[in-house]
């Protein structure tokens, strides 16, 4: 089976694609399409054979649970039995955006859809492509993002593809996505809110308006029964091994090319070692962000063995990078 790519205009998506790709989801079948973060898998929520094609085109473990997206907020009386005041303040300040809603679901939400847990991840992503499709679609769709399990997620079609072609029916190419890593994920169906993955939206933009969160600890994730299951620590890894370094680098990498290996390089700002394979990173955290999967898509495309990467600052802005490069560097 081959998979079908339909290139899209994000600013006036063709509403011929468009209905396609609805049509495909409409019966079941899986759709790529962007999202302001990565791109993501779709597949109707509210049919439990789709989204068992997700599990199985991505060889993803049942369970990690996966997130159901809407075109608005209204949409989500039908899959919340609970929706707290919280969840409608920050609806209201980040959606269409970046941030997942964990909440109680309803009966009609398929278990597979949440790993057989009682609660339900819900977004409003801010991509007119998304958008659109979810419109047409009239259905619920759940997508996790479109990689192979524990593989670097794509922020291009092409990286969809890589991990993909033949799995799926259809691609929705928007061209490479804005935000680079994946939505923040907050559980607000215990008394306090919990912040579970580190994403574009801050922890202390949360705050700013419902007040204090519970952030995750390091070590909390990784052992079964996980708070988040996608937080398993070996996540996001490309082929090639990866070396977190608090400095530059330059020397570790000087001693692998001595040595003959081939070694991918990502110091923040520029530089070079002869032999090395650099990839200069911003030293912004949000452009780092965005630039972060494509690299190491690129790193992984080029043949590299090891992959150097400078560890930006402990700050908070610098949070859910650091998160996701911790996991491409694990090999638990
Ligand atoms: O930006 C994103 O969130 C992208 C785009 C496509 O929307 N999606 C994405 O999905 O990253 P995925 O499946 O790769 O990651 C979903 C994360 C996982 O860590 C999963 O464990 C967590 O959300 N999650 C989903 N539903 C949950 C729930 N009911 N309880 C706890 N964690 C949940
Ligand atoms: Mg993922």
């Amino acid at each position: 089976m081959n998979t079908e790519v339909l290139i899209v205009d994000i600013n006036s998506p063709d509403p011929g694609s468009i209905s396609r790709a609805a049509e495909l989801l409409r019966q079941g079948r899986l759709v790529a399409f962007p999202t302001e973060t990565v791109y993501g898998l779709g597949a109707n929520a509210l049919d439990s054979d789709a989204v068992a094609r997700i599990f199985e085109a991505k060889g993803r473990p049942a369970f990690n649970p996966v997130i159901v997206h809407v075109a608005d907020v209204d949409a989500v009386k039908q899959l919340a039995a609970e929706w707290p005041d919280t969840a409608t303040q920050l609806a209201e300040r980040f959606w269409p955006g970046p941030l997942t809603l964990v909440v109680k679901k309803a009966a009609r939400i398929p278990d597979i859809v949440t790993a057989g847990g009682l609660t339900v991840g819900i977004r409003v992503p801010a991509h007119p492509v998304a958008l659109a499709l979810l419109k047409e679609a009239g259905v619920p769709v759940a997508a996790p993002s479109a990689n192979r399990s524990t593989e670097v997620s794509p922020t291009r079609a092409e990286h969809v593809l890589k991990g993909l072609d033949g799995r799926i029916a259809m691609v929705l190419d928007g061209g490479p996505t804005t935000g680079g890593i994946e939505s923040t994920v907050l559980d607000l169906s215990r008394e306090i809110p919990r912040l579970l993955r580190p994403g574009l939206i801050s922890a202390e933009q949360i705050e700013e308006v419902i007040g204090p969160i519970v952030r995750l600890k390091e070590r909390e994730s990784g052992d079964s029964p996980l708070p988040s299951p996608g937080l398993m620590r070996r996540h996001y890894s490309p082929q090639a091994k990866v070396e977190m370094v608090v400095d530059s680098g330059r020397q570790r990498v000087e001693e692998l090319v001595a040595n003959r290996v081939s070694v991918g390089w990502m110091p923040m700002g520029h530089n070079h070692v002869p032999g090395a394979e650099t990839r200069p990173m911003p030293s912004e955290a949000h452009a780092y962000a965005a630039q972060l999967y494509s690299t190491l898509h690129a790193l992984d495309e080029a043949g590299v063995n090891r992959i150097i990467i400078q560890r930006p600052p402990n700050e908070p802005e610098w949070l859910a990078v650091i998160d996701r490069l911790t996991r491409a560097a694990s090999d638990e």
